[in-house]
C-alpha cells in the first residue's frame, strides 16, 4: 500500500505552502496545515502555467465524513456512461479516484456490471463500502495505474469524477488506462471546465477566491483532449452535464463539502458562509451542479 498521509512531511512544507501562488498567505495555526500537501505540478494546464499555479492535494481521509454526508452523483452522468459505453451485467468497469463511490455504486446498481473502485485514501473507501452495491475497492493512485496489476484489455469503461486535477501527469494515467481498456472501451474524465468554474452558483459568488484556486489546479479541457490523443485514444469529445436545484441550507458549505473551500482565506470563508446564510433566510437560491465529461475510446 502506498504511503497515504505523511504528516511528518507537512511541517517541512509549510514554507512551501506559504509560497503557493494560488493559496492564501495566512495559513498559520490553521487546520489546513494538517490537510494540505502542496505538490509542484509540472504537467499542469497551460492556463495554470500562465498563472504559475501548482497542483494541490488534500488529505481525503480527513474529509471522508463530510464528503459522504453531502456529495451525490451528477444527475444524468451515470445513465449516460452506461449507455455510451454499453455497460451491462457482463461488463467490467473501473472508477479511478472513486472516493465514497457515489457514481460507481449507482452504475453498478443500474447495470449489474463488475465494479472496481480505486482511491488513495482508506477512509473514503470505508465510506464507499457502505453502499449496498457490490463493489471491489482497492487503494491506489491514477498515475500508478500500471502497478495495480489490471489485466490488459479487460475493462469496458474506466472513468473518474472530480479526480484528474489531483494528477500531475495525466499522460501516465491515460496510457495505463488505454492498456487496461478493451478495444472500443471508453475512458471518461469528468472534471470542471473554465466556464463551469467561473459560473458556479453559489460558490463563485459567495467564495470568489475559489475561482482562481480552481483555475489554478484544474487541467484545461483542451489539454486533456490533447493528452488523450497523444496516449493513443480516438474519438475525443466533451459533454457537459448540467442541473439546477433549489438550495435551502448552508450546511454543506459550512462543513466544506467542496475541496476548494479548504483552500481560501478563513476570513473569506467565514464572510461567505454568513452572506449565504443571510441570503437563504430570504428564500432558496437556484444553484447549479455541472461537470464536463471528457470522453475517448481505445481504438478497435
Ligand atoms: C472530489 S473527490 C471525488 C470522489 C468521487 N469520484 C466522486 O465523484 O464522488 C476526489 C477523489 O480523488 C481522489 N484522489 C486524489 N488524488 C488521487 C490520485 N492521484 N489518484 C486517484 N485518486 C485520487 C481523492 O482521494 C478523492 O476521493
Amino acid at each position: 500500500m502506498p504511503p497515504l498521509h505523511r504528516r511528518g512531511l507537512l511541517a517541512g512544507r509549510v514554507a512551501e505552502v506559504r509560497e503557493h501562488p494560488a493559496h492564501p498567505a495566512r495559513v498559520d495555526g490553521d487546520l489546513r496545515l494538517h490537510r494540505l500537501v502542496p505538490v509542484a505540478g509540472p504537467h499542469r494546464s497551460r492556463a495554470a502555467h500562465r498563472r504559475g499555479a501548482r497542483v494541490t492535494a488534500l488529505d481525503y481521509n480527513q474529509l471522508a465524513a463530510e464528503y459522504a454526508r453531502h456529495r451525490r452523483p451528477y444527475p444524468g452522468l451515470v445513465e449516460f456512461l452506461a449507455e455510451f459505453a454499453g455497460v451491462n451485467g457482463d461488463s467490467n468497469v473501473l472508477e479511478m479516484g472513486c472516493g465514497t463511490a457515489n457514481h460507481l455504486a449507482a452504475l453498478q446498481r443500474l447495470t449489474g456490471a463488475r465494479a472496481l473502485g480505486v482511491d488513495p485514501f482508506p477512509e473514503m473507501l470505508k465510506a464507499a463500502a457502505t453502499h449496498e452495491a457490490e463493489l471491489e475497492l482497492r487503494t491506489g493512485r491514477a498515475e500508478e495505474i500500471d502497478g495495480l496489476g489490471l489485466p490488459e484489455a479487460s475493462f469496458d469503461l474506466i472513468f473518474s469524477v472530480d479526480m484528474i486535477h489531483y494528477v500531475r501527469e495525466p499522460a501516465r494515467y491515460f496510457e495505463g488506462a488505454l492498456r487496461a481498456l478493451k478495444p472500443g472501451g471508453v475512458l471518461c474524465t469528468a472534471t470542471d471546465s473554465e466556464e463551469i468554474i467561473r459560473t458556479r452558483v453559489p460558490v463563485a459568488q459567495y467564495f470568489p477566491s475559489t475561482v482562481e484556486v480552481e483555475l489554478g489546479r484544474h487541467h484545461a479541457i483542451d489539454d486533456l483532449l490533447a493528452a488523450l490523443r497523444d496516449a493513443g485514444f480516438t474519438d475525443g469529445r466533451r459533454r457537459v452535464f448540467e442541473s439546477t436545484y433549489e438550495l435551502t441550507d448552508v450546511t454543506k458549505y459550512r462543513e466544506k463539502a467542496f475541496s476548494s473551500l479548504h483552500l481560501i482565506p478563513d476570513e473569506e470563508f467565514a464572510s461567505g458562509v454568513a452572506a449565504l446564510t443571510a441570503r437563504l433566510a430570504e428564500g432558496p437560491v437556484l444553484a447549479n451542479n455541472r461537470t464536463c465529461a471528457v470522453l475517448a475510446r481505445r481504438p478497435e
